[in-house]
């Protein structure tokens, strides 16, 4: 419904046209058209169909201002006292919605800025500014030096870009205690680089703020609706997403009936002609499947050339699996770039260390930080999302593919202007970089933000600690593409979570997966088993820290293999019973979901030997009755499902900072492996029938009775106050070699190893004696070490010896704290040594095993609720008559689930 009105302002009344929505509306906007404080009025596009479409699209109630112009001698500030009239005259209705935001195009731009100004603090919740004109002088197009150098000037002049003083540099204000601002911009747009400088201003200020750029537009674009429909639509888009009232996001798959686990495969019907499709939907039903992810890599086949779009092939398949039950994980198609965009432009294509391109050929070759590239793979997502935003069988959103698999290391130029705009946001001054960087040693020290560049290939090793602010940006940088990509699902999908498969396996570490984690519906894996004594534990740890990387919420396996992969240099297969094992094993640490990599086994292309549900072999297969039983297995589990793993008595920390820190160059060693000494603890405690969680550093750990840290790198002084008080308060902390050595700057803390945790422990470290291959150092418990050993001076009378090198120093020690303790292993003590010193770490803890004596070490234990799964960890059975309620035996690789006494 549209309402033409006046409400009464200072200087007479002023017209408005309030749109509302159809439905019940979430949000009012106070919106003021452009045109130069001197044109425009209510009927122009920018005014009339903005607020149309944002009542429409957002479902908010827009309150369109028809401002006095400057003209006929009206000048400032009656246009900003009209809009705030009109501010003040919506605020003060009850019958509007609470959410309130204010917004302008240009020039009205500047208007509503000025208003959420003199209200701040009591002003509206967001912001929204379209191709803002909000400095003089303005600042100049380009991104070169000189744009750079003026902001340093001017920083260099009053210390600071934001709230310059009136009579500095006029035309800047105070902009903290603002909330939340959007800012679109148009790509060729003489003004667009104020919007550029405000948003700078803002993060400045520490006010959240945004930018949507609408390419191939010019100024104004948002008044010429049909020079470019699909820029008109995403920059509505833009708004609309953030003005509609954010709704809690569903933290399940969209899906009716009974709890259960769900079941399924990627499903890359674009490899097979239609024929095939109808046999596999039948086969699917036969072994149970109840979902699959589709459309992973089908972008070459959705959008065939730009712009041209061809989803009639997919609704086929959405609906034939739709009429057959199984729900749909759809994917946005970004995974791979065609190639006729890869073609058109090459400048997405990541650039390596040594500065080589990143060729197309495979996958993922774009850069996460190319605004080319993002462009494009935006307009697919809208495009999708659009089309199957009511279908039925979708249930979840699949961002992408394994974000950062193939392109988390992007050193390309793209990379580098996105670099210093994150370094510009970490640090604010260029002083406070050199003092974080250490820029010192070497001759490093940076006069201009544009000297900065990535940690290219260089002819030694290069500043850590630009090393590891790159890998804190490239992991920002890809959960920034799959936030932009979140940002258009929720705003056409809010009722369908989103996720994104992470790869929480073995020694990727790429993505700060804690730090992902807050940013999807649930957590999705991919995991595929190693090889050697560890692998089964390895699989484990690896679930285990996906039940506790968003607190006991059960999560979804999204990948694994039924059988060989065919990416290592020799692919076993899977032994007899190994498919279920580790697919329970997953369940066992809260999985709900069980899918593979892939449903049927590709005829061609690079993963045509990698084992599938259905094998190339067809259905008469041992791969495809198992694959069958486990679909009955698991429906027989789905009691199961919804509950949360039981937190277990120890934890086992896992912090990826400290894993990048510790694994740098120019190290005392460089063969020390942070997730293997991690992995050798949660070993040792499985041989002795413990169960421990997995949990990011990030975790609260008063709860736990023992807290294993190892190789805890970097502990800037806030992790080192809540260690402390954690042992302070009853905790038993144990860490080993290279913790605590430096802060979150990888500046190393003085006085004596291990740093910040030096008191704490009760101990001082002089040197690192780091071991040579082959050689180990004998302790006197009968355990060696290797890799590490360090001459240990116990500084602190309660500290007590528990295990000493067979030349007499300490090797291994714990002080008692408070309540609680602190203990240090100084060597690499691999699982069997470790099994040597646990008693010792356990029995104060007051931790014993939950398993029978019997069992201990050979099953592994894990609870969710009311359920007990026992896991064999050996290829030979294991006798349960110890255990109440148990089957007298537990196969070799077998799973039991019992009912916890
Ligand atoms: C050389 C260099 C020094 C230093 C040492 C380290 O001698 O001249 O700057 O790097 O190596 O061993
Ligand atoms: C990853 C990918 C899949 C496939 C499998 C093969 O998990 O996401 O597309 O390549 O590996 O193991």
């Amino acid at each position: 419904m549209v309402t033409d009105r006046e409400i009464a302002g200072p200087h007479g009344p002023v017209p408005v046209r309030i749109h509302e929505p159809e439905g019940p509306a979430g949000a009012v906007l106070v919106w003021a058209h452009g045109g130069g404080f001197r044109h425009g009025d209510l009927d122009m596009p920018e005014a009339d169909h903005v607020a149309a479409e944002l009542a429409r699209r957002a479902d908010a109630v827009v309150v369109s201002v028809g401002y006095r112009l400057a003209v006929g001698g009206v000048r400032y500030p009656v246009p900003v006292d009209d809009v705030h009239a009109v501010w003040t005259w919506v605020t003060g209705r009850d019958d509007l919605p609470a959410r309130k935001a204010i917004g302008g195009a240009s020039a009205g731009a500047a208007l509503a800025l000025a208003t959420a100004l003199r209200c701040r603090g009591h002003g509206p919740d967001l912001i929204l500014l379209a191709y803002p004109f909000l400095h003089f002088p303005t600042p100049t197009l380009g991104h070169g030096r000189s744009l750079e150098n003026i902001e340093d000037m001017v920083r260099n002049y009053v210390g600071r870009i934001s709230d310059i003083p009136a009579d500095a540099l006029p035309g800047s204000a105070d902009l903290r205690g603002l909330p939340p601002v959007h800012i679109l911009l148009s790509e060729d747009d003489d003004l667009r680089p104020s919007g550029e400088l405000l948003e700078r201003q803002l993060r400045e200020a520490g006010v959240p703020a945004g930018t949507f750029l609408a390419r191939g537009t010019t100024h104004g674009h948002l008044n010429r609706p049909h020079d470019a429909p699909a820029a008109d639509d995403a920059s509505l888009g833009f708004f609309a997403g953030a003005l509609r009232v954010p709704r809690e996001a569903p933290r399940w798959l969209r899906r009716d009936g009974e709890p259960r686990i769900e079941f399924g495969a990627d499903y890359n019907p674009e490899q097979w002609p239609r024929e095939v499709w109808a046999e596999d939907v039948r086969a699917m039903r036969e072994a149970g499947v109840t979902i699959v992810s589709l459309g992973i890599f089908s972008w070459a086949r959705l959008e065939p050339a730009e712009g041209r779009y061809d989803f009639g092939w997919l609704d086929e398949v959405v609906d034939l699996l739709h009429a057959n039950g199984i729900l749909v994980d759809l994917a946005t198609p970004t995974a791979s770039p065609p190639p006729w965009l890869t073609t058109k432009h090459p400048e997405i294509l990541p650039v390596d260390r040594e500065g080589r391109t990143v060729w197309p050929g495979a996958r993922q070759h774009w850069r996460p930080t190319s605004p080319v590239f993002r462009e494009h793979a935006l307009r697919m997502v809208r495009a999708i999302a659009g089309r199957y935003a009511r279908h039925p069988a979708l249930a979840a959103w699949h961002v992408s593919n394994e974000l950062g698999c193939h392109n988390v290391d992007d050193y390309s130029d793209d990379a580098a202007r996105a670099f210093r705009v994150w370094l510009r946001a970490r640090y604010v001054t260029l002083d406070a970089l050199n003092a974080a960087w250490g820029t010192d040693f070497w001759s490093q020290r940076y006069g201009e933000w544009d000297q900065i560049l990535p940690p290219r290939h260089a002819g030694g090793p290069v500043n850590p600690t630009q090393q590891l602010d790159f890998k804190r940006f490239s992991s920002d940088a890809l959960k920034d593409h799959y936030l932009a990509e979140r940002r258009i699902l929720r705003e056409l999908t809010p009722d369908v979570p989103v996720t994104t498969n992470f790869m929480v396996a073995g020694d990727i570490n790429g993505m700060n997966y804690p730090d992902w984690a807050a940013e999807v519906d649930f957590v999705a894996n991919d995991h595929y088993i190693g090889f050697g004594a560890q692998a089964r534990d390895e699989l484990s740890f690896s679930a285990n820290l996906c039940g506790n990387l968003i607190a006991g919420r059960p999560w979804f396996l999204m990948e694994h293999s039924t059988s060989a992969v065919n990416w290592r240099p020799v692919n076993p297969p899977k032994l007899p019973g190994e498919l279920a094992r580790d697919s329970l094993t997953h369940v066992a640490h809260g999985a709900d979901g069980v899918c593979f990599f892939q449903w049927r086994q590709s005829r061609a292309g690079a993963e045509k030997y990698h084992s599938a549900m259905l094998p190339h072999a067809g259905e008469q297969t041992a791969i495809f009755r198992a694959v069958t039983e486990l679909g009955a297995r698991l429906r027989s589990l789905s009691g199961v499902a919804g509950i949360g793993r039981t937190p277990a008595p120890v934890a086992v920390v896992v912090d990826y900072e400290s894993w990048w820190a510790a694994e740098l160059d120019s190290h005392p060693t460089d063969r020390l492996r942070y997730r293997r000494e991690a992995l050798d603890w949660y070993t040792a405690l499985l041989d002795r029938g413990i169960r421990a969680d997995v949990v990011p550093v990030s975790a609260d750990l008063t709860g736990y009775r023992l807290v294993v840290a190892p190789i805890l790198h970097l502990v800037p002084a806030s992790l080192r106050q809540r260690l402390e008080a954690y042992a302070e308060r009853g905790g038993h902390l144990v860490t080993t070699y290279f913790s605590g050595i430096a802060d979150e700057n990888d500046h190393v803390w003085l006085g004596g190893y291990p740093g910040a945790l030096r008191d704490l422990l009760g101990i001082r470290v002089e040197e690192f004696a780091p071991l040579p291959d082959g050689t180990a150092v004998p302790l006197t418990n009968g355990a060696s070490g290797t890799l590490w050993s360090e001459r240990v001076e116990v500084t602190d009378p309660a500290v007590k010896v528990l295990a000493a090198y067979a030349d007499g120093g300490a090797a291994v020690t714990r002080r008692s704290v408070g309540d609680g303790s602190a203990a240090y292993v100084s060597t690499r003590l691999g699982p069997q040594g470790l099994g040597l010193i646990l008693e010792d770490l356990l029995t104060p803890a007051g931790v014993v095993s939950e398993l029978p004596a019997g069992l201990r070490g050979r099953v592994e234990l894990a609870i969710r609720g009311p359920v007990r799964f026992l896991i064999n960890r050996t290829d030979e059975p294991v006798g349960l008559s110890e255990l109440p309620g148990a089957p007298p035996a537990l196969p070799g690789r077998g799973v039991v689930v019992v009912p916890a006494p």
